[in-house]
């Protein structure tokens, strides 16, 4: 299946399954080796911090190289068809490993845990282990009863569980950006989406944790934090303890942890066009260090076909949506997902799906090709009727258009000034820096000696491509 997007190669990389390196001196005196590896969304990733924890306190410590290890785990998405078969074929390479070791234990994590337990485990016996996103906690019993020579499966998933209190191990991290899971599942029942039958009902982490855990992270030198849920515009806490009934939104949550310190940034990220409030906006155009970018997945340009997506939202509530950002965050990236040949979509579905890329110019997107997902409301309800050459056509006239506007929208930041974290050195160059601005762009510029990973620098943009933009240091 054709499946495109033209964010920066950097983030590119982030999404795509990947060895995770821990680098944490002090887990030397750890003795089993853990290598996991993730695939699918920022959550994915996220979670795969908070299993590192709890095996660390375990008596784990991770290692980039399978062959090494003590326990592979691989933490799966659901999201696509393509992802399942990029995961068994990296599960025959497992087992390969696994005939040189037999003692070796391998385990599926994740979004697939559900549906393709029984034949992982039983069926092509690839696996040993099969956990839920829920059942974390449960990994070391589980290990060790795997160790006993059994296999063993727990998929529950839980109204409660948000991993609150657990401080995730940072994975792969530059020591400057990390995530923070505020809330798991989620409610809304998308009909092309699987995640609230593999994540489960939508519940959401204390403010305080999560506060804590920013803090903590500020104090460890990190300087900007991302904060995510399937749909964080949703996020609502009320404290135990609190009896005046006050009840924590997204708004609020955001101001509290951009008062952590003004030189943390924060981002969050994904927001659904049903929820996204007004509050929200003026939270983020009241903090400077509120990241002006906001990703609002659109999914169609069609009111009829967003109906039959379940999404709840009409195209015109959308660009009021969109109009609302322009108004109260100026300034405001806005970003994307777009789905290709949902099913009955017509030309003319498609053509509104171009024109309101025309209307809006995000400054990038994620695009695919619909993809029928077992057990949803459209698998069960729809004909996947769309012919995948009719898909693909669709797809790249999608990905062309917005490909156009990418670089538009980055050409017209050259010339001006930008705030930019550095957050490492280039891909291509240990002589350039990296880091985004505040509306989330890509930036790269050349080392200047007097500053370091960490620093806020101010960057005058000079040229770009449709992905990154290229410019040098001015203070
Ligand atoms: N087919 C294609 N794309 C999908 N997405 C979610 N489910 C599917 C599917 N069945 C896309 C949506 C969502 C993003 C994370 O993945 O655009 O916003
Ligand atoms: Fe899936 Fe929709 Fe929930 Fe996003 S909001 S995770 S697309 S059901």
């Amino acid at each position: 299946m054709l499946e495109l997007n033209i964010q920066s190669k950097e983030h590119d990389e982030a999404r795509q399954g990947e060895a995770l390196l821990l680098k944490n001196d002090l887990l030397i005196n750890n003795s089993r080796k853990l290598y996991i590896e993730s695939y699918g969304c920022q959550m994915n990733f996220a979670d795969s911090e908070i299993v590192a924890s709890i095996l660390f306190d375990h008596g784990f410590e991770t290692t980039g190289t399978f062959n090494d290890a003590d326990v592979i785990f691989i933490n799966t998405c659901s999201i696509r068809e393509n992802a399942e078969q990029r995961v068994r074929k990296r599960l025959t390479d497992f087992k390969t490993a696994k005939s040189q070791n037999p003692g070796m234990i391998i385990g599926v994590l994740g979004c697939m845990a559900e549906r393709l337990k029984s034949k992982f485990l039983d069926e092509e016996k690839l696996v040993d282990l099969v956990v839920g996103p829920d059942a974390y906690r449960d990994l070391p019993n589980l290990i060790g009863k795997v160790e006993e020579g059994s296999r063993e499966v727990n998929v529950l998933l839980s109204r409660e569980e948000t991993y609150a209190d657990i401080s995730p191990v940072r994975l792969n991290s530059n020591g400057i950006t990390a995530f923070i899971s505020i809330m798991r599942g989620c409610d809304n029942m998308c009909s092309f989406c699987v995640v609230p039958f593999t994540r489960g009902r939508e519940r959401s982490r204390s403010a305080e944790s999560i506060v804590k855990e920013a803090r903590d992270l500020f104090e460890a030198g990190y300087r900007e934090v991302t904060l995510l849920g399937q749909n964080v515009d949703s996020y609502k806490y009320k404290a135990d303890d609190k009896e005046d009934g006050a009840v924590i939104s997204f708004a609020d949550l955001l101001a509290m942890v951009a008062d952590v310190d003004p030189l943390l940034r924060v981002r969050f990220s994904t927001s659904h066009p049903k929820d996204l409030t007004d509050d929200v906006l003026y939270t983020i155009a009241k903090y400077s260090n509120i990241c002006n970018s906001i990703h609002l997945p659109v999914q169609s340009g069609s009111s009829r076909v967003l109906d039959l997506m379940n999404r709840t939202y009409t195209r015109e509530w959308y660009i009021d949506r969109i109009n609302a950002i322009r108004k109260i965050v100026p300034n405001c990236g806005i970003s994307t997902d777009i789905i290709s040949g949902f099913c009955t979509e017509t030309e003319q579905d498609h053509e509104d799906t171009l024109s309101i890329i025309d209307l809006v110019q995000f400054d990038y997107a994620y695009m695919f090709t619909y993809s029928e997902r077992p057990g949803t409301l459209a698998a069960k309800r729809f004909e996947d009727d769309v012919p995948e050459e009719t898909k693909k056509r669709r797809l790249t006239e999608i990905v062309n258009k917005q490909r156009s506007y990418s670089l538009k929208r980055l050409e017209s930041q050259v010339g001006k000034t930008h705030k930019v974290l550095i957050e490492g050195f280039s891909k291509r160059s240990d002589q350039d820096f990296c880091g985004r601005n505040d509306q989330n762009a890509m930036v790269v510029f050349p080392v200047v000696d007097s500053y370091k990973i960490g620093d806020y620098v101010t960057v005058i943009g000079e040229t770009c491509t449709s992905a990154t933009l290229i410019g040098k240091i001015i203070e």
